[in-house]
């Protein structure tokens, strides 16, 4: 481990290594990723499927016309879905984490030799995050099987609509233009990163990717490129893992709490319960990382130049943009547009939870998207909590624009009103194109 060793005068100051290290050594002593391993190896869905793995209100479609009228296996089924949608997206990104927790771990290590526990410790929350992939693809994959049927497996929870590729094709362009001028600053990049033929090639849409589409590559390399090529920016990768980690905890939370209640009152536990409840507490070592390296690490590293401070706002604008633009109606924790999921509702209304026709769907998708309910309004309570959790933090970095420190991107989608207009207009578009 990290010792007072003469080796470089930046580790002798560096006062967050011992916080991580001794951090490092907490995560090390626990045994919540076995646990996870364990319950993933013997996951039966048919076990599980007679109680609700999390409150009732953390289910598909909680607060709209839809739920009041569904029967209890309806609702049951929603709330599996619930976990299975959330998970998909915490898995995949998971998936990308694995990617950059190593360059940015190459990096540190590069900038300092001393900065080897780093090293470890990022390897090992890798190792941790494989075996919570493969927990929450496994049951993913058997609960999709179960409720929805064999075909739905293809693509699952698609967020591919018409709808999105434009809107996505929007903001996305907005970022790539920036990252494409600033490439083009750059001593030796004559390339533009939109014509760049190196990208990386994992096909997934969680929080550090986005739900790119094939116009969002030259971005991911662009991202990628910086993080790991930059110390200040390596530290910075992990300030966006911090909004990642508490738009985690911002949801995990309240199934940590389910699992409790129901240990307390000698209550069954559904195996995804105790799975959620074991990575809430796995993803604390994780977020104590990312906040110590977010926050801290950068103040023992030479100044940024205006460059690195530049990228480093970018990268946070693009979290906002990706991941916390708008507010839902039919998911508590969700900050996107509902014009992402229509298709994916199209096949839930479909299935054989609801077996509707197709034309039955379409009407109670305009219902549950096009019109006011509580469903809209529970989410807009915890996009306010988690708002202010991410201000508190963006307020600690000196170096961040007013439109990353006081979060406006995900401020200026905290309304019913433009929800529901996006929605008419995604749903219209919809409509049309089927
Ligand atoms: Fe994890
Ligand atoms: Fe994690």
């Amino acid at each position: 481990m990290i010792t007072s060793s003469n080796t470089s005068p930046i580790s002798q100051i560096n006062k967050v290594i011992p916080l991580l290290e001794k951090n490092y050594g907490n995560n090390l002593d626990s045994d919540y990723t076995e646990k996870i391993q364990e319950l993933d190896r013997n996951f039966n869905y048919s076990a599980n499927s007679n109680v609700y793995w999390s409150e009732p209100e953390h289910s598909i479609l909680y607060g709209t016309p839809l739920y009041e009228q569904a029967s209890l296996s309806q609702k049951l089924a929603l709330n599996h879905l619930h976990w299975v949608l959330f998970y998909k997206r915490v898995a995949d990104s998971e998936t990308e984490l694995i990617h950059y927790n190593t360059i940015t771990a190459d990096c540190l290590m590069a900038a300092n030799s001393d900065y080897k526990m780093l090293v470890e410790l990022l390897a090992h929350e890798t190792y941790q995050e494989r075996q919570h992939i493969h927990a929450f693809s496994q049951i993913n994959y058997k609960t999709t099987k179960a409720l929805l049927g064999k075909k739905a497996l293809v693509n699952p929870v698609s967020h591919e609509t018409t709808v999105r590729e434009q809107k996505s094709d929007k903001s996305a362009n907005y970022i790539s233009t920036a990252a494409n001028l600033i490439a083009m600053m750059l001593p030796g990049k004559k390339q533009s990163y939109a014509d760049s033929d190196k990208y990386l090639s994992f096909p997934t849409n969680g929080f550090f990717n986005g739900f790119s589409g094939k116009s969002d590559i030259s971005r991911k390399q662009f991202f990628s490129d910086n993080w790991r090529s930059y110390p200040f920016l390596a530290a910075n990768f992990y300030a966006v893992r911090y909004m990642a980690n508490l738009l985690l905890k911002n949801h995990e939370f309240g199934i940590h709490c389910y699992f409790k209640k129901m240990h307390k009152n000698n209550e069954f536990i559904a195996s995804p319960t105790a799975i959620s409840h074991y990575h809430f507490l796995d993803e604390a070592f994780h977020t104590t990382t990312s906040l110590f390296l977010g926050r801290d690490f950068h103040k023992y590293l030479p100044k940024p130049s205006r460059y690195e401070k530049w990228i480093a706002n970018l990268a946070i604008l693009q979290a906002q943009h990706e991941n916390l633009n708008a507010i839902s109606g039919i998911s508590t924790n969700r900050f996107l547009s509902d014009g992402d999921v229509i298709i994916y509702l199209m096949k839930l209304l479909q299935s054989p939870v609801f077996d509707m026709s197709s034309q039955e769907a379409i009407q109670w998708i305009e219902k549950c998207l096009c019109y006011e309910h509580e469903g809209f309004h529970v989410n807009l309570k915890v996009h306010h909590k988690l708002l202010s959790e991410l201000r508190k933090f963006a307020e600690q970095l000196d170096y961040l624009w007013p439109v990353n420190r006081e979060m406006r991107v995900m401020a200026s989608g905290g309304s019913i009103k433009k929800a529901i207009k996006n929605n008419i207009k995604a749903f219209n578009q919809f409509s049309i194109a089927i």
